[in-house]
Protein backbone atom coordinates (compact mmCIF):
# COMPACT_ATOMS: atom_id res chain seq x y z
CA UNK A 1 0.00 0.00 0.00
CA UNK A 2 1.66 3.60 -1.22
CA UNK A 3 -0.15 6.76 -0.22
CA UNK A 4 0.02 10.10 -1.64
CA UNK A 5 -1.00 13.42 -0.45
CA UNK A 6 -1.80 16.94 -0.67
CA UNK A 7 -2.85 20.54 0.40
CA UNK A 8 -5.30 22.88 -0.30
CA UNK A 9 -4.29 26.79 -1.18
CA UNK A 10 -5.82 29.97 -1.36
CA UNK A 11 -5.05 33.14 -3.62
CA UNK A 12 -3.56 36.17 -2.04
CA UNK A 13 -3.87 38.32 -4.93
CA UNK A 14 -4.52 38.47 -8.65
CA UNK A 15 -7.83 35.59 -9.12
CA UNK A 16 -9.66 36.10 -12.65
CA UNK A 17 -6.54 38.42 -14.11
CA UNK A 18 -4.71 35.49 -13.88
CA UNK A 19 -6.70 34.16 -16.29
CA UNK A 20 -5.66 36.78 -18.83
CA UNK A 21 -2.33 36.87 -18.34
CA UNK A 22 -1.42 39.03 -15.41
CA UNK A 23 0.44 37.89 -12.35
CA UNK A 24 -1.41 36.20 -9.07
CA UNK A 25 0.34 35.34 -5.72
CA UNK A 26 -1.39 31.71 -4.14
CA UNK A 27 0.15 29.64 -0.80
CA UNK A 28 -0.54 26.31 0.24
CA UNK A 29 -2.72 25.94 2.85
CA UNK A 30 -1.99 22.32 4.75
CA UNK A 31 -5.04 22.63 7.45
CA UNK A 32 -7.11 20.74 4.70
CA UNK A 33 -5.41 17.86 2.81
CA UNK A 34 -6.21 15.27 0.43
CA UNK A 35 -4.35 11.75 0.22
CA UNK A 36 -4.90 8.98 -2.07
CA UNK A 37 -4.16 5.60 -1.06
CA UNK A 38 -2.68 2.71 -3.77
CA UNK A 39 -3.34 -0.81 -3.25
CA UNK A 40 -2.53 -3.89 -5.32
CA UNK A 41 -5.32 -5.70 -5.95
CA UNK A 42 -6.22 -9.63 -7.76
CA UNK A 43 -5.72 -9.21 -11.64
CA UNK A 44 -9.33 -9.17 -12.58
CA UNK A 45 -10.39 -6.78 -10.55
CA UNK A 46 -8.32 -4.42 -13.27
CA UNK A 47 -8.70 -0.26 -11.95
CA UNK A 48 -11.00 0.56 -9.01
CA UNK A 49 -11.64 4.16 -7.84
CA UNK A 50 -13.09 4.51 -4.85
CA UNK A 51 -13.77 8.00 -3.50
CA UNK A 52 -15.02 8.22 0.13
CA UNK A 53 -15.91 11.23 1.03
CA UNK A 54 -18.19 11.54 -2.39
CA UNK A 55 -19.47 8.17 -1.74
CA UNK A 56 -18.98 6.37 -5.14
CA UNK A 57 -17.01 3.39 -6.37
CA UNK A 58 -16.04 3.49 -9.68
CA UNK A 59 -14.25 0.53 -11.67
CA UNK A 60 -12.60 1.84 -14.91
CA UNK A 61 -13.46 0.33 -18.41
CA UNK A 62 -12.02 0.05 -21.51
CA UNK A 63 -14.02 3.07 -22.64
CA UNK A 64 -13.54 6.64 -20.96
CA UNK A 65 -16.50 6.79 -18.46
CA UNK A 66 -19.50 9.25 -19.20
CA UNK A 67 -20.30 9.41 -15.31
CA UNK A 68 -19.60 13.05 -14.71
CA UNK A 69 -18.43 12.34 -11.22
CA UNK A 70 -15.92 9.69 -12.22
CA UNK A 71 -14.78 11.57 -15.41
CA UNK A 72 -11.82 13.69 -13.33
CA UNK A 73 -10.72 10.78 -11.08
CA UNK A 74 -10.57 8.22 -13.93
CA UNK A 75 -8.48 10.81 -16.66
CA UNK A 76 -6.15 11.85 -13.82
CA UNK A 77 -5.47 8.44 -12.98
CA UNK A 78 -5.27 7.09 -17.11
CA UNK A 79 -2.83 9.96 -17.76
CA UNK A 80 -0.09 8.84 -15.03
CA UNK A 81 -0.09 5.74 -15.56
CA UNK A 82 0.38 6.90 -19.31
CA UNK A 83 2.99 9.20 -17.70
CA UNK A 84 4.52 6.40 -16.18
CA UNK A 85 4.62 3.93 -18.43
CA UNK A 86 3.42 1.52 -16.76
CA UNK A 87 1.51 -1.16 -19.54
CA UNK A 88 -0.56 -3.06 -19.40
CA UNK A 89 -2.98 -1.45 -17.09
CA UNK A 90 -2.48 -2.87 -13.55
CA UNK A 91 -4.93 -4.01 -10.66
CA UNK A 92 -4.74 -1.30 -8.06
CA UNK A 93 -7.64 0.02 -5.96
CA UNK A 94 -7.25 3.80 -5.50
CA UNK A 95 -8.64 4.79 -2.09
CA UNK A 96 -9.50 8.81 -2.14
CA UNK A 97 -10.40 11.45 1.50
CA UNK A 98 -10.05 14.28 1.23
CA UNK A 99 -10.76 17.78 3.64
CA UNK A 100 -10.30 20.34 1.65
CA UNK A 101 -14.33 21.63 1.27
CA UNK A 102 -15.42 21.11 -2.46
CA UNK A 103 -15.90 24.32 -4.47
CA UNK A 104 -14.98 26.91 -1.96
CA UNK A 105 -11.95 28.08 -3.35
CA UNK A 106 -9.46 25.80 -1.69
CA UNK A 107 -8.58 23.70 -4.58
CA UNK A 108 -10.17 20.93 -4.01
CA UNK A 109 -9.77 19.36 -7.38
CA UNK A 110 -5.96 20.37 -7.95
CA UNK A 111 -5.34 18.42 -4.42
CA UNK A 112 -7.36 15.53 -4.85
CA UNK A 113 -5.45 15.07 -8.33
CA UNK A 114 -2.23 15.61 -6.64
CA UNK A 115 -2.99 13.07 -4.24
CA UNK A 116 -3.04 10.63 -6.29
CA UNK A 117 -0.22 10.98 -8.86
CA UNK A 118 1.84 11.20 -6.12
CA UNK A 119 0.86 8.40 -4.40
CA UNK A 120 0.66 6.51 -8.20
CA UNK A 121 3.99 7.64 -8.92
CA UNK A 122 5.14 6.61 -5.13
CA UNK A 123 3.44 3.08 -5.76
CA UNK A 124 5.57 2.29 -8.68
CA UNK A 125 8.87 4.01 -7.07
CA UNK A 126 8.97 6.35 -10.26
CA UNK A 127 10.18 10.49 -9.42
CA UNK A 128 8.41 12.67 -10.24
CA UNK A 129 9.28 16.11 -10.06
CA UNK A 130 6.54 19.15 -8.94
CA UNK A 131 6.33 20.78 -12.28
CA UNK A 132 5.49 17.41 -13.77
CA UNK A 133 2.72 16.72 -10.97
CA UNK A 134 1.67 20.34 -12.18
CA UNK A 135 1.06 19.46 -15.46
CA UNK A 136 -0.66 16.08 -14.97
CA UNK A 137 -3.04 17.60 -12.88
CA UNK A 138 -3.44 20.90 -14.94
CA UNK A 139 -5.18 18.15 -17.36
CA UNK A 140 -8.17 17.43 -15.28
CA UNK A 141 -8.40 20.56 -13.77
CA UNK A 142 -9.51 21.72 -17.68
CA UNK A 143 -12.41 18.84 -17.23
CA UNK A 144 -13.24 20.94 -13.80
CA UNK A 145 -12.93 24.62 -14.77
CA UNK A 146 -13.11 24.95 -18.44
CA UNK A 147 -9.86 27.55 -18.96
CA UNK A 148 -8.15 27.47 -15.66
CA UNK A 149 -4.62 29.60 -15.27
CA UNK A 150 -3.14 26.69 -13.73
CA UNK A 151 -2.31 28.34 -10.64
CA UNK A 152 -4.13 26.10 -8.08
CA UNK A 153 -2.28 23.19 -9.96
CA UNK A 154 0.92 25.28 -9.47
CA UNK A 155 0.96 26.20 -5.60
CA UNK A 156 -0.04 22.72 -4.68
CA UNK A 157 1.98 20.63 -6.95
CA UNK A 158 4.74 23.00 -5.46
CA UNK A 159 3.93 23.22 -2.19
CA UNK A 160 4.97 26.93 -1.71
CA UNK A 161 4.07 30.44 -1.38
CA UNK A 162 4.28 31.20 -5.70
CA UNK A 163 4.11 34.20 -8.10
CA UNK A 164 2.22 32.56 -10.90
CA UNK A 165 2.11 34.09 -14.34
CA UNK A 166 0.17 31.70 -16.92
CA UNK A 167 2.20 29.94 -18.89
CA UNK A 168 5.48 30.90 -17.68
CA UNK A 169 7.88 29.22 -15.37
CA UNK A 170 6.89 29.37 -11.81
CA UNK A 171 8.56 31.75 -9.44
CA UNK A 172 8.96 30.39 -5.53
CA UNK A 173 9.29 33.64 -3.41
CA UNK A 174 10.77 34.06 -0.01
CA UNK A 175 8.05 35.54 2.08
CA UNK A 176 10.47 37.98 4.32
CA UNK A 177 8.60 37.51 7.54
CA UNK A 178 5.80 35.27 8.32
CA UNK A 179 2.27 36.60 9.02
CA UNK A 180 -0.99 35.16 9.15
CA UNK A 181 -4.27 35.32 7.43
CA UNK A 182 -8.51 33.98 8.40
CA UNK A 183 -9.28 32.10 5.76
CA UNK A 184 -13.61 32.31 6.25
CA UNK A 185 -15.77 29.98 4.42
CA UNK A 186 -19.04 31.09 3.36
CA UNK A 187 -20.74 28.40 3.19
CA UNK A 188 -21.62 28.96 -0.30
CA UNK A 189 -20.55 26.74 -3.57
CA UNK A 190 -19.49 28.56 -6.21
CA UNK A 191 -18.48 26.84 -9.44
CA UNK A 192 -15.33 28.34 -10.71
CA UNK A 193 -16.24 27.51 -14.21
CA UNK A 194 -19.19 29.40 -14.13
CA UNK A 195 -18.06 32.22 -12.89
CA UNK A 196 -14.58 32.50 -15.18
CA UNK A 197 -17.30 32.12 -18.37
CA UNK A 198 -19.24 34.98 -16.89
CA UNK A 199 -16.10 37.23 -16.50
CA UNK A 200 -15.06 36.03 -20.31
CA UNK A 201 -18.95 36.89 -21.72
CA UNK A 202 -17.61 40.27 -19.30
CA UNK A 203 -14.96 40.84 -20.95
CA UNK A 204 -15.99 39.89 -24.55
CA UNK A 205 -18.84 42.60 -24.14
CA UNK A 206 -16.71 45.47 -23.26
CA UNK A 207 -12.79 45.10 -23.42
CA UNK A 208 -11.20 48.10 -22.26
CA UNK A 209 -13.21 48.10 -19.01
CA UNK A 210 -11.81 44.52 -18.22
CA UNK A 211 -8.36 45.31 -19.51
CA UNK A 212 -8.17 48.17 -17.51
CA UNK A 213 -9.35 46.30 -14.48
CA UNK A 214 -7.10 43.43 -14.99
CA UNK A 215 -4.66 45.60 -15.18
CA UNK A 216 -5.13 47.59 -11.85
CA UNK A 217 -5.18 44.18 -10.36
CA UNK A 218 -1.39 43.07 -11.91
CA UNK A 219 -0.21 46.28 -10.37
CA UNK A 220 -1.80 44.99 -7.06
CA UNK A 221 0.10 41.70 -7.46
CA UNK A 222 3.22 43.61 -7.87
CA UNK A 223 3.34 45.81 -5.31
CA UNK A 224 2.08 42.62 -3.00
CA UNK A 225 5.29 40.36 -3.80
CA UNK A 226 7.61 43.20 -3.25
CA UNK A 227 5.74 43.62 0.40
CA UNK A 228 5.72 40.11 1.40
CA UNK A 229 9.32 39.49 0.40
CA UNK A 230 10.21 42.83 1.96
CA UNK A 231 8.53 41.29 5.36
CA UNK A 232 6.29 44.23 5.73
CA UNK A 233 2.71 42.23 5.61
CA UNK A 234 1.25 44.87 8.21
CA UNK A 235 1.56 46.87 4.61
CA UNK A 236 -0.80 43.80 2.72
CA UNK A 237 -4.13 45.37 4.21
CA UNK A 238 -4.99 48.18 2.02
CA UNK A 239 -3.82 46.11 -1.19
CA UNK A 240 -6.24 43.09 -0.44
CA UNK A 241 -9.28 45.91 0.00
CA UNK A 242 -8.27 47.77 -2.99
CA UNK A 243 -8.36 43.66 -5.04
CA UNK A 244 -11.56 43.30 -3.04
CA UNK A 245 -13.37 45.84 -5.18
CA UNK A 246 -11.82 45.40 -8.14
CA UNK A 247 -13.29 41.78 -7.74
CA UNK A 248 -16.34 43.34 -6.57
CA UNK A 249 -16.30 45.65 -9.82
CA UNK A 250 -15.51 42.74 -11.79
CA UNK A 251 -19.06 41.69 -10.76
CA UNK A 252 -17.52 38.03 -8.76
CA UNK A 253 -18.70 39.34 -5.20
CA UNK A 254 -21.52 38.76 -3.26
CA UNK A 255 -23.86 40.44 -0.62
CA UNK A 256 -22.13 37.01 1.51
CA UNK A 257 -18.94 37.71 0.76
CA UNK A 258 -19.17 42.23 1.13
CA UNK A 259 -20.48 41.31 4.87
CA UNK A 260 -17.69 39.14 5.83
CA UNK A 261 -15.27 42.02 4.47
CA UNK A 262 -16.91 44.49 6.60
CA UNK A 263 -17.49 42.56 9.56
CA UNK A 264 -13.29 41.63 9.57
CA UNK A 265 -12.22 45.19 9.04
CA UNK A 266 -14.49 46.31 11.77
CA UNK A 267 -13.21 43.57 13.84
CA UNK A 268 -9.49 44.61 13.65
CA UNK A 269 -8.54 43.18 10.51
CA UNK A 270 -5.69 44.43 8.72
CA UNK A 271 -7.84 44.09 4.83
CA UNK A 272 -9.82 41.77 3.53
CA UNK A 273 -10.32 39.98 0.24
CA UNK A 274 -12.45 37.41 -1.78
CA UNK A 275 -10.30 34.66 -2.68
CA UNK A 276 -10.82 32.38 -5.74
CA UNK A 277 -13.66 32.29 -8.11
CA UNK A 278 -15.77 34.44 -5.60
CA UNK A 279 -20.04 34.38 -5.41
CA UNK A 280 -19.19 32.43 -2.64
CA UNK A 281 -16.09 30.21 -1.25
CA UNK A 282 -13.76 31.82 0.60
CA UNK A 283 -13.13 35.25 2.12
CA UNK A 284 -9.31 36.33 3.31
CA UNK A 285 -8.87 38.85 6.31
CA UNK A 286 -5.12 40.00 7.36
CA UNK A 287 -4.98 38.95 10.93
CA UNK A 288 -2.07 39.70 13.61
CA UNK A 289 -1.52 37.01 16.66
CA UNK A 290 -3.43 39.82 18.87
CA UNK A 291 -6.59 40.56 15.92
CA UNK A 292 -7.06 36.96 15.19
CA UNK A 293 -9.58 35.37 17.64
CA UNK A 294 -11.59 38.98 17.71
CA UNK A 295 -11.78 38.36 13.86
CA UNK A 296 -12.31 34.97 13.99
CA UNK A 297 -14.77 35.34 16.16
CA UNK A 298 -16.44 38.43 14.29
CA UNK A 299 -16.51 36.49 10.85
CA UNK A 300 -18.73 33.37 12.28
CA UNK A 301 -20.71 36.06 13.70
CA UNK A 302 -21.36 37.66 9.89
CA UNK A 303 -21.86 34.14 9.37
CA UNK A 304 -18.81 32.23 8.10
CA UNK A 305 -19.43 28.64 8.29
CA UNK A 306 -16.10 27.56 9.45
CA UNK A 307 -12.80 30.09 9.57
CA UNK A 308 -9.05 28.72 9.60
CA UNK A 309 -6.12 30.72 10.38
CA UNK A 310 -3.25 29.60 8.61
CA UNK A 311 0.40 31.23 8.71
CA UNK A 312 2.08 32.37 5.69
CA UNK A 313 5.45 31.52 5.32
C1 LIG B 1 -9.74 30.02 -9.08
O1 LIG B 1 -9.11 29.42 -7.95
C2 LIG B 1 -8.95 31.20 -9.57
C3 LIG B 1 -9.45 31.87 -10.85
O2 LIG B 1 -8.53 32.92 -11.12
C4 LIG B 1 -9.53 30.91 -12.00
C5 LIG B 1 -8.17 30.44 -12.51
O3 LIG B 1 -7.15 31.04 -12.20
O4 LIG B 1 -8.17 29.48 -13.29
C6 LIG B 1 -10.82 32.50 -10.63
Amino acid sequence: MTMGYAPGKVILFGEHAVVYGRPAIAIPVTQVQAQAEVQDVPTDKGIVIVAEDLGFTHRVGPEPTINEQARPLETIVLKTLEWLHITPRPAICITVRSTVPLARGLGSSAAVSTAIVRALAAHFSIAITPQEVSELVYQTEIIHHGTPSGIDNTVIAFEQPVYFVRGKPVEPFQVGRPFHIAIADTGIPSSTKVVVGDVRTAWEANPERYEALFNRIGAIVQRARIIIERGESHLLGPLMDENHQLLRALGVSSRELDLLAKAARKAGAGGAKLSGAGRGGNLIALVTPKTATAVERALREAGARDVLITAVS
